[in-house]
């Protein structure tokens, strides 16, 4: 079975085709034919973030071609797709109408069913695409740029919440904090870049909800805590090459790291599970990687990450999550053309 996905929830266009069933992977999981994507993040760093009407546009532009450009790579014709993904939520919800809107007529026209997909549900699936793929149960470690949770995945649906960020997501704080030292928008892989000539301990920066006794967490106080210690250096903070950037992006980094380290190990040994997922873009993070690999081989936990390029929203991980909810019997794709969107949806409400 062919399962076309499409990603337009945010800033970035991403189109998947993916082959489930006899087609599938050796390991009998759905496989990856084909993806391509176009970022927006050009676009809107001019404004220092996501512009939601131009971000719109800009998926109206792209998606077309796009898909024209993965049935072309994976040698197949629109015909042949079984079953149009898109992702339904959350997410800017005109940008998400575009990808809903583009999928529901591809797929009326066609006379195939549609299946609308929880975004965060394709990061957390997103591993199984790697060449390491995880089994179930596990402890799923979601960062992104608009989420932060430490979920118990027992299987395809079988979701529970054991803690969230009660204010900014980790890519937030990334981002915030990469802003305020002057770097451009999404300023989280900048930042990154910088911490790895900086010292991680040069300034003390607040770890929130370090010992909170739960699998909460907080950000907003680090990025107060982060312009506080920017305005007592100076101009030095915004300064190309200097030491004094360099230290402050790595003791930024270093506190996100150990907040997000500390708690997911909490939750491993809560839960007693022997495998943590990491997804989102925050998980390209690599001083996350190296801390989170060095702490679960000495706890003796499996660790499984996305592919780089498939950390960061992309079409393949839609048509993934479409594939799997199928395979499972979780979902039936449906013949309902009402590309209804839902840019507010927990995901252990799924089912
Ligand atoms: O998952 P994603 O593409 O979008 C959302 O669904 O939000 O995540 C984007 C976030 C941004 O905040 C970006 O700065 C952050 O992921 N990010 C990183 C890195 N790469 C992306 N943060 C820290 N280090 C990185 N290497
Ligand atoms: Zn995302």
């Amino acid at each position: 079975m062919l399962i076309l996905g499409i990603e337009s929830s945010c800033d970035e266009t991403g189109v998947a085709l993916v082959e489930s069933g006899m087609g599938g992977a050796p390991h009998g999981l759905p496989r990856l034919l084909a993806h391509a994507l176009h970022s927006q993040i050009e676009m809107h760093q001019a404004y220092g973030g996501v512009v939601p009407e131009l971000a719109s546009r800009d998926h109206i532009r792209r998606v077309l071609p796009l898909t024209t450009q993965v049935l072309e790579g994976a040698a197949c014709t629109l015909q042949e797709v079984d079953v149009v993904a898109y992702t339904r939520g959350p997410g800017l919800a005109g940008a998400l109408l575009v990808g809903s809107g583009v999928a529901c007529a591809l797929a009326a026209a066609l006379g195939k069913p549609v299946l609308g997909v929880h975004h965060l549900e394709g990061h957390l699936l997103s591993p199984f695409l790697s060449a390491d793929p995880p089994q179930f149960p596990f402890v799923a470690l979601l960062v992104s740029g608009g989420h932060t949770q430490l979920m118990r995945v027992d299987g395809v649906g079988r979701y529970e919440l054991l803690g969230e960020t009660i204010d900014d997501a980790a890519g937030e704080a990334f981002d915030k904090s990469a802003k305020l030292m002057g770097l451009p928008y999404p300023g989280g892989p900048g930042l990154a870049v910088l911490a790895e000539y900086g010292d991680p301990a040069a300034y003390k920066l607040p770890r929130p909800l370090l010992h909170s006794g739960n699998f909460d967490f907080s950000f907003a106080g680090l990025k107060t805590a982060v312009l506080t210690q920017s305005q007592k250096l100076g101009p030095a903070v915004l300064q190309e090459g200097s030491t004094i950037r360099a230290d402050l992006a790595a003791s930024t980094q270093a506190a996100i790291v150990e907040v997000l380290l500390k708690k997911s190990m909490a939750a491993l040994k809560h839960t007693g599970l022997q495998r943590l997922v990491v997804a989102g873009g925050v998980g390209a993070n690599r001083e996350l990687r190296r801390q989170l690999n060095a702490a679960c081989l000495k706890a003796g936990v499996r660790v499984h990450y996305p592919e780089l390029h498939l950390c960061t929203d992309n079409g393949a991980m839609i048509a993934m999550a479409a594939a799997m909810r199928l395979d499972a019997g979780s979902q039936q794709a449906e013949h309902r053309y009402s590309f209804d969107v839902k840019p507010r949806w927990p995901l252990d409400s799924l089912a």
